[in-house]
């Protein structure tokens, strides 16, 4: 398949992602033209140039309203036109970094049915902002609901447990303008902006600009203590950023890891990373799927 065909299939099979005006304006040979450039300049995958290209529409024109898919849209080519240069530098240099608080719910829940003997230490590679992180130290606030970030839908942890300190590493740790640029959902965003408010100030949380492959050294420059809590490792909507070859080798870190520091995995999959595979979304415990995902939202899941 060309790029510009696998450009059209993903922006014509996701239509949950766009309204039909913004994915008429993507699928545009304008558009299409400039998403190969990205894809051939960067390596990127198909969706993930569209993605990124989406958030960096909202980042230059600063409204983060436009190109949401849901609200109000824009006439891309103009703009296209305008800021090429800036585009294909956005495109081709940042990642697309939405960050859920959400997805930590799930997430707790798996951590505590893992009945861990010490404290549990957090380590979330591809940690975006660190939301999961905010979330999962803040859950007595959480579970009370009296934090209004959450909507009547969302499904809550039946079971969790307190979470001593967290450590995000991120490769490109985003600014709170691109954090917004990539949340496609402008309802979202109101809530989204008060609960980073909420939650600014919070205690043993650290996010540190590194690579997920670089976990072992990390922890030893921060003199971070491993054999007196139980590591989690948390790998949450990061996995499809990586080629398969990475993907192996990172497997290998995580599990040297996890057996030196008799630590668990868990790794929350994201649909596009498995093309073809409809409904793809669940928690794996090294390796093995335990939860379903209604979404990459989690706002329900099942155990299975
Ligand atoms: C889509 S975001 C998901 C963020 C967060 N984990 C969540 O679920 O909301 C994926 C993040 O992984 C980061 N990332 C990708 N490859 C990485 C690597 N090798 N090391 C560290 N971070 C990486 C990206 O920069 C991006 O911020």
């Amino acid at each position: 398949m060309t790029d510009s065909s696998l450009l059209r299939d993903y922006i014509g099979n996701n239509s949950f992602l766009w309204n039909d005006f913004l994915r008429n304006e993507l699928l545009s040979d304008d558009v299409i033209s400039f998403l190969v450039s990205v894809m051939h300049l960067s390596g990127k995958t198909a969706s993930e140039s569209v993605l990124v290209f989406l958030a960096s529409l909202r980042y230059i024109s600063n409204d983060y309203t436009i190109a949401s898919g849901f609200g109000k849209s824009l006439e891309i080519k103009p703009f296209l036109s305008g800021n090429y240069d800036e585009l294909i530098r956005l495109c081709c240099t940042k990642k697309v970094q939405a960050n859920f608080p959400e997805r930590g719910l799930p997430v707790m829940e798996m951590i505590s049915l893992q009945k861990p003997l010490k404290d549990v230490f957090v380590i979330e590679l591809g940690a975006s902002y660190g939301l999961i992180g905010k979330l999962l130290l803040n859950m007595p606030d959480i579970i009370t609901k009296t934090n209004n970030y959450f909507t009547d839908k969302q499904q809550f942890p039946v079971s969790w447990l307190s979470i001593s300190s967290y450590l995000g590493i991120e490769l490109d740790p985003p600014d709170e303008k691109w954090l917004l640029a990539c949340t496609p959902d402008d309802q979202h965003l109101i809530r989204l902006k008060q609960f980073i408010e909420d939650y600014r100030n919070t205690e043993n949380f650290l996010l540190l600009k590194g690579s997920a492959f670089d976990l072992e050294d990390i922890i030893a420059e921060n003199k971070i203590d491993c054999l007196k809590v139980t590591p989690i490792i948390l790998t949450s909507f990061m996995t499809y950023q990586l080629s398969k070859s990475q993907n192996d080798e990172l497997e290998s870190v995580i599990n040297s890891f996890c057996l030196k520091y008799d630590g668990v995995w868990l790794d929350q999959m994201v649909r596009i990373a498995s093309a073809g595979h409809d409904d793809a979304y669940f928690i794996r415990k090294d390796g093995i799927a335990y939860v379903k995902l209604d979404s990459d939202r989690c706002e329900n899941w099942e155990f299975l």
